[in-house]
């Protein structure tokens, strides 16, 4: 058995939970079944918590502080799903008592934090994942073979669009709108920034201008994330990329547009249309084609391909897919990476982001500058 204990169970954790029973039944066999141990969360949230433990099988709930638990836990894999704060200082934490980390993007508030984090679970040499899910959609991934294949020549250009509209209609903020990396660029930007370096290459320069609009209906938040983005990017294979990411969208339910161009063709993604891609070669026009063919990379998870066709895939099996490969990381010793996000892109991510905000503030364009994990400098 795989023995999991994870932290938070709100939205991305109960997501979580349902991934790593999904695994369960999934066909590609796990050596180990992973078992639901523990879930921690704070006695606020006891209530949804009970819940959420009884209805995924958690085997006990606790909600004393993770730093009391650390030491004693038996687990072999921490789900860090807690808001952006908990993320570095528990993941290196447990890591440090010997777990394998899987940790919610972004990896932290600030780079400074995310280097930490990367640098504190390197050191241990557990398997270390940050949850960049976009890269388990099997649209990215074919994207990313047909790039590699050369279908589209040389790449010039990368573009995307990330737009979700995250207001509570009864005006409240939640921990989004006032915690690092909770803004626009933090919480939707740094999913499109790591899809980019996974298509087509690592970032080098970036300008950009941020929005805020939202105000705190009680008038006690000293400083509000961004609301919105826009920046533009140079890549290091001398590529150019453009991101667009806002959480104010009025039209917008969850529009996640990435396409790429190159010298002999374009290919085109949206998240709202998730078993699709789209090319065009030689300005031949837009074909639309799914991505559901016995080839893809989980056309087999649940159910077997064969004359019954396969089957679309939804954003939640992308989910059970990403955790899969941790859990297969943690069993066989396989790698994260780079198919998976490890803390290194978590924290390359966050250098990013940061940079993005700086650019902004300081109407500048800014060289990305990334560190190894042993570089203390700050
Ligand atoms: N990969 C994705 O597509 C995706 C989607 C949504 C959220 N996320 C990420 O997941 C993280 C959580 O987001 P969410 O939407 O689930 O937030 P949420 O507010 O719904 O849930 C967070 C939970 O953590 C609990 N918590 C807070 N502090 C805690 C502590 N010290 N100990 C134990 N529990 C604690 C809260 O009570 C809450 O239940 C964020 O970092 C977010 O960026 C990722």
């Amino acid at each position: 058995m795989t023995s999991i204990t994870m932290l938070g169970a709100g939205f991305i954790g109960q997501m979580h939970a349902l991934s790593i029973r999904s695994c369960e039944n999934s066909r590609h066999i796990l050596n180990q079944k992973p078992r639901l141990l523990r879930l921690i969360e704070r006695e606020e949230a006891k209530k949804s918590a009970t819940q959420t433990a009884a209805r995924f099988g958690f085997e006990e709930l606790r909600l004393e502080p993770w730093q009391d638990l650390v030491k004693s836990d038996d687990c072999d894999l921490f789900v860090n799903a807690g808001p952006n704060p908990v993320h570095a200082d528990a993941s290196i934490a447990f890591a440090q008592a010997g777990k394998h980390v899987f940790c919610e993007k972004p990896l932290a508030g600030s780079a400074n934090e995310a280097h930490r984090a990367w640098a504190g679970v390197h050191s241990t040499g557990v398997k270390h994942m940050c949850a960049f899910v976009h890269r388990f959609i099997p649209a990215i991934k074919q994207m990313r073979r047909m790039i590699l294949a050369g279908d589209i020549g040389e790449v010039l250009h990368y573009r995307s669009q990330f737009l979700l509209d995250m207001r509570d209609p009864s005006g409240a903020l939640s921990w989004r709108f006032s915690e690092p990396g909770g803004g626009a660029a933090g919480d939707l930007g740094s999913h499109h920034i790591d899809v980019a370096r996974f298509l087509v290459g690592e970032i080098e320069e970036i300008s950009a201008f941020t929005r805020t609009s939202s105000k705190d209906p009680e008038g006690k938040l000293k400083h509000i994330t961004d609301d919105s983005f826009v920046a533009v990017a140079t890549l290091a294979n001398g590529a150019v990329a453009t991101f667009d990411a806002s959480r104010i969208v009025g039209g917008h339910a969850l529009t996640g547009r990435i396409e790429v161009d190159g010298t002999k063709g374009s290919i085109s993604f949206d998240m709202e249309r998730l078993n699709e891609l789209r090319l065009s070669v030689n300005r031949g026009g837009w074909r639309t084609f799914l991505i559901t063919g016995p080839d893809h990379p989980y056309a087999d998870f649940y159910l077997p391909v064969g004359i019954q066709g396969a089957h679309p895939v939804s954003w939640r099996d992308c989910f059970a897919y990403q955790m899969h490969h941790m859990l297969q990381a943690v069993q066989q010793g396989s790698n994260v990476a780079e198919l998976g996000a490890t803390f290194e892109d978590g924290y390359r991510v966050a250098e990013i982001v940061e940079a993005v905000i700086a650019a902004s503030e300081e109407r500048a364009v800014k060289k990305v500058k990334y560190r190894n994990h042993s570089d203390r400098s700050a």
